[in-house]
């Protein structure tokens, strides 16, 4: 594990939620809230890329993130995005290298989190993508605090 990864047992997931909860209170912008709730999500967890893709004419097109450029477009049920929107579920993938159909967008990118982010009418609306370039960096515990953070989410879209 490298110096810089915060373990998945020492993430501070009650100061996390503070930030973010102080960096939105009184502001109304939604763009503004979603990118300060990425780049919180990604310094202060030190993950390789932190982003949302958005849910239109079928497909989803790549939107406000933190890190390196992406693909721009997925296709329902391609890639852990494609398949946790057409599912409607979160997924954890520990290896990305051996789930089948990955869209590779950065050989850096080693594992990843998935959870779709659902409108008021509870349909899929976006999906927020979170990518390690450590294997395994995800656990049930992130999946359940960054529910928390989603739900912020739909609060805003
Ligand atoms: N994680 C992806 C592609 C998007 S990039 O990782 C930003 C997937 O297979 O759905």
């Amino acid at each position: 594990m490298s110096s810089t990864t915060v373990d998945s047992t020492t993430r501070n997931y009650s100061l996390l939620n503070q930030e973010i909860n102080a960096l939105i209170e009184g502001e109304k912008n939604m763009f503004a809230n979603i990118g300060n709730i990425l780049a919180a999500i990604k310094f202060r967890m030190n993950w390789f890329w932190v982003g949302l893709y958005k849910v239109e004419n079928q497909e989803l097109v790549l939107f406000m993130f933190q890190g390196p450029h992406a693909c721009t477009r997925i296709k329902k049920g391609k890639g852990v995005c494609g398949v946790s929107w057409e599912e409607n579920k979160s997924i954890i993938v520990d290896d990305v290298s051996l789930f089948d159909g990955h869209i590779a967008c950065n050989s850096a990118s080693k594992s990843e989190i998935v959870l779709p982010i659902r409108n008021s009418s509870n349909e899929v609306a976006y999906i927020l993508d979170i990518d390690s370039d450590q294997l395994s960096a995800f656990n049930k515990k992130d999946e359940s605090e960054l529910k928390k953070i989603v739900a912020i989410i739909e609060g805003l879209i």
